[in-house]
């Protein structure tokens, strides 16, 4: 089992989840980031630090998610590790109230 960072991280790339995660197992891109499926070691840390809730577990993948269960895989097996939150995407915040979302909002 891992977790799968979804479609609502794209263009906002939060980065909160980073500073949770005990194993390094968070890739970056420069529009959103992936999880290692081999290194999660599936504490779920990460779900809450999220604003958007981007992540999922395996197995509570939405239905039209589950093709980022392989992206992850994929992405994560070629980017580099990211291990420090960074400042989210322009227009990251008024994307996440757009949908309803407030990404102000902290566990
Ligand atoms: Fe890291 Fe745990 Fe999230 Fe897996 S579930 S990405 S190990 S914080
Ligand atoms: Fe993306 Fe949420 Fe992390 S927006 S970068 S999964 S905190």
């Amino acid at each position: 089992m891992t977790f799968v960072v979804t479609a609502d991280c794209q263009h906002c790339r939060f980065t909160d989840c980073v500073a949770a995660c005990p194993v390094d197992c968070f890739h970056a891109d420069a529009d959103m980031l992936y999880i290692d499926p081999v290194q999660c070691i599936d504490c779920g840390a990460c779900v809450p630090t999220c604003p958007v809730e981007a992540i999922y577990d395996e197995g509570s993948l939405p239905r039209d998610q589950q093709r980022w269960l392989a992206i992850n895989a994929e992405r994560a097996s070629v980017l580099p590790v990211i291990r420090k939150a960074e400042a989210p995407l322009p227009g990251a915040h008024a994307r996440a109230f757009q949908r309803g979302q407030d990404p102000l909002r902290r566990p």
